[in-house]
């Protein structure tokens, strides 16, 4: 059995935290598994649940179109969730059920080896990137740990709400856009 394989089977029957006795699906991750970038969300919420994918619903549609806007799709990328199972009526994922939650993450982060990290929104940038990560302050800077770039940008469902926040996410898109032009040519330089 493949890593993948045992990571998704360990996934599909967990029992870390108290999000396991609500859930119809378990939300694994969506992609190529050996994408040059990847993006991390906070949790799925209702239809993500029901359908077993990461981003399906209103803000996933969201990020879709955003992510077109700099030729990424969801056969090129990787998107996870800092948990993997529904929080109950959409609220943010507590401490602990993140805590329990994110080995998996990492493992995945480990396969994948991403050349970019994405957080979409303040959780996934506080888990990630550092615990008093501000995303109103902080989105659209970059950090490069043990190699691998790292950014946040605001979450769709924001976005959704706030719509005055889409011009400063279009310029981080373009960051992002720009970001992966740079892998790409240090990767071919690489290259025999
Ligand atoms: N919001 C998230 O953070 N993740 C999803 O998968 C869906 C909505």
């Amino acid at each position: 059995m493949s890593e993948w394989d045992k990571l998704q089977e360990t996934c599909n029957s967990c029992t870390r935290c108290g999000l396991c006795q609500g859930r119809n699906n378990v939300v694994f991750g969506v992609g190529v598994r050996d994408a040059d970038i990847m993006f991390i969300g906070e949790g799925p919420g209702e239809q993500e649940d029901l359908q077993g994918e990461p981003f399906v619903g209103a803000a996933g549609k969201l990020l879709d179109d955003m992510l077109s806007i700099i030729g990424v799709n969801r056969k090129n990328c990787y998107i996870a969730n800092i948990v993997k199972c529904r929080p109950p009526g959409n609220r943010d994922p507590l401490d602990d059920e993140q805590a329990a939650c994110i080995p998996y993450l990492r493992k995945q982060v480990e396969l994948v080896k991403p050349q970019i990290i994405v957080c979409l929104g303040r959780i996934a940038a506080q888990r990630i990137i550092y615990p008093n990560f501000r995303i109103t302050r902080d989105h659209g800077t970059w950090i490069c740990r043990n190699g691998t770039w790292i950014t946040a940008i605001y979450h769709p469902s924001a976005l959704l709400r706030d719509i005055s926040k889409r011009p400063e996410t279009f310029a981080d898109l373009l960051s992002i856009e720009e970001k992966l032009r740079e892998v790409h040519a240090n990767m071919q330089e690489r290259t025999p």
